[in-house]
């Protein structure tokens, strides 16, 4: 058969292949630090589990849920967004509505097919999350990068997002709390942010917020919007229960912004997956989402003491250069470009050729320890670690890890 170009032009994740190379050391009996986890290693809150049980008593629960989710539960989040974002969307469906997809994930696919015509070009904010290139290029939008590095905590320069706006932009994505970096940007940010999208008016956002309630450094993440509603106009705000409820398995997401969107996005999902799970959808209507942030204060200092943890190794190893603090989300992007490691893979100081994966190959091979190389985020020259691992095991492997950026391979 013959695979159609959209699909051909997708680019394979670098860390699949990684990851099998990890499950072959394992199986050779090989102990691996796993730094690549994109999930918590924690239950969900029993309320949520027992509501699941609870619902699995309807026939309701495995049949069809119409198309945009049940309004209960979209009316719920509503509710839950204009309460923790501190906005008003007024009634489901008046000006404002909310569709629920099968993940983030999804939603944003959804997003992305709505909204991006051949030819439009999507300004993405690197370091990016991998799968926005992907789509968009399968939109067959072209994806616009700027760039921003760890001396300014990973977080673009207004001027610079200022520059890459022309005639045929047509979306800004946004994320924060931001995978891979682990930061949230700024409130001084997020109002120069705003009122570059003021004096922009035919842009669109879409606001990745997925990592919302996984910030465990104050102050917490705030959004453009905030500062000027009516920018409200043209956002879709994206959530989902996959980091906030720890059920990555569950896929469940939600899109938030005006009807119309709303409306595309329906249309689209009604002729491809249909609603999405009916009993996940159901249990969560009966959640008091009031009891997230409880759930998450254990994970939250659970990360800011494993965010420390990178500080003190850091410093103790004398690679201050490599670190900044990382605020949200679950990863710490390490940045090699400085370390002394680079001296034996760079052919010559001009050398700008990103070695990330080949990094992240030696540190596999010689000292069982998987990341995910920068490459697949617009990070040349790094990778990005998971801070959820428990403390003993993630020291040990960061030990390692700074050892290696002093030293560099053993084979030469
Ligand atoms: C930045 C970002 N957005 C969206 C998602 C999608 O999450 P899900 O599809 O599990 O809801 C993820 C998942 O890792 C993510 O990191």
């Amino acid at each position: 058969m013959h695979i159609s170009s959209r699909v051909r032009d997708i680019n394979e994740s670098i860390t699949l292949k990684l990851n099998a190379r990890a499950m072959e050391l394992s199986e050779l009996g090989k102990n691996i630090y796993n730094l690549t986890a994109g999930q918590l290693p924690f239950r969900p809150m029993n309320e949520f589990v027992e509501q699941i049980k609870n619902e699995l008593n309807f026939l309701k629960s495995f049949q069809y849920s119409p198309v945009p989710g049940f309004k209960e539960l979209r009316k719920k989040v509503i509710a839950y967004i204009e309460k923790t974002r501190k906005i008003e969307l007024g009634p489901l469906g008046e000006k404002f509505d909310c569709i629920i997809s099968n993940g983030g994930k999804h939603s944003l696919a959804n997003a992305l097919w709505a909204l991006v015509d051949p030819g439009d070009e999507v300004i993405i904010l690197a370091p990016y999350w991998v799968s926005y290139p992907q789509l968009i290029k399968f939109c067959r939008g072209v994806p616009i990068v700027v760039q921003s590095g760890p001396f300014e905590n990973f977080t673009p320069n207004i001027e610079d997002i200022k520059k890459a706006i022309s005639e045929k932009t047509k979306l800004i994505i946004v994320n924060s709390p931001n995978n891979p970096a682990g930061i949230h940007y700024s409130k001084e940010w997020m109002k120069e942010f705003a009122q570059l999208l003021k004096d922009n008016p035919h842009l669109s956002i879409i606001s990745d917020e997925i990592y919302f309630e996984v910030a465990y450094f104050d102050p917490g993440p705030t959004y453009f919007y905030q500062y000027y509603p009516e920018l409200l106009e043209r956002t879709l705000i994206i959530d989902g229960i996959s980091k906030a409820l720890a059920s990555t398995g569950l896929r469940i997401g939600y899109s938030i912004g005006p009807k119309e969107i709303i409306e595309a996005m329906s249309k689209l999902q009604g002729q491809t997956t249909s609603g999405a799970n009916s009993l996940m959808q159901r249990a969560l209507t009966q959640v008091d989402f009031d009891l997230i942030p409880h759930f998450m204060t254990p994970i939250r200092n659970h990360l800011r003491h494993n965010a420390q943890l990178v500080q003190d190794v850091f410093r103790n190893a004398g690679l201050a250069k490599s670190w900044y603090q990382s605020t949200s989300a679950f990863y710490f992007l390490v940045d090699f470009s400085n370390a002394p490691l680079m001296n034996s893979y760079r052919e010559d100081k001009d050398d700008r050729t990103d070695y990330s994966e080949k990094i992240a190959e030696d540190l596999l091979n010689e000292h069982a320890i998987a990341i995910v190389p920068g490459e697949d985020f617009g990070a040349p020259n790094s990778a990005r670690i998971s801070l959820v691992l428990e403390a003993g095991p993630l020291k040990e492997a960061l030990l390692l890890v700074v050892n290696f950026m002093k030293k560099g391979p053993t084979r030469q």
